[in-house]
């Protein structure tokens, strides 16, 4: 049985079979999801949110990331490595932390020049 995965902020989708990584289904869509290990739980860069009716359409937790991500787990987190698609489901991947500072400092910029220009 094939499930649509939907990746936030892009909207770009992919059907995938039941039991189909997060990870490997980003691949099928060509979004990027970082990762060092190769979706060994090792390296914890593979980060997505999700909401509540995501959680319902993935496979739960395993203790073992659980113990990887802490709090996180309760605040939407999860790996994508380990995530199970189980359903039609949207998850985001989080904006790159160089990436958001680089925004936010351009942003900055053109708030700046604006208020120049008045
Ligand atoms: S890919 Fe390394 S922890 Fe998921």
């Amino acid at each position: 049985m094939k499930h649509e995965i939907t990746f936030r902020p892009s909207g770009k989708k992919a059907e995938v079979s039941r039991g189909t990584t997060v990870l490997a289904a980003s691949f099928r869509a060509g979004v990027h999801i970082p990762t060092r290990c190769g979706g060994k739980m090792g390296c914890l860069m593979c980060k997505i949110e999700v909401d509540e009716a995501a959680k319902a359409q993935l496979s739960p937790p395993s203790e073992q990331e659980q113990r990887k991500l802490g709090s996180l787990v309760h605040q939407g987190v999860r790996l994508a490595c380990q995530s199970k698609i189980e359903g039609t489901v949207a998850v985001t991947i989080p904006e790159d932390k160089l990436k958001a500072a680089i925004r936010k400092q351009l942003e900055a910029a053109r708030r700046q020049d604006r208020d120049d220009l008045w």
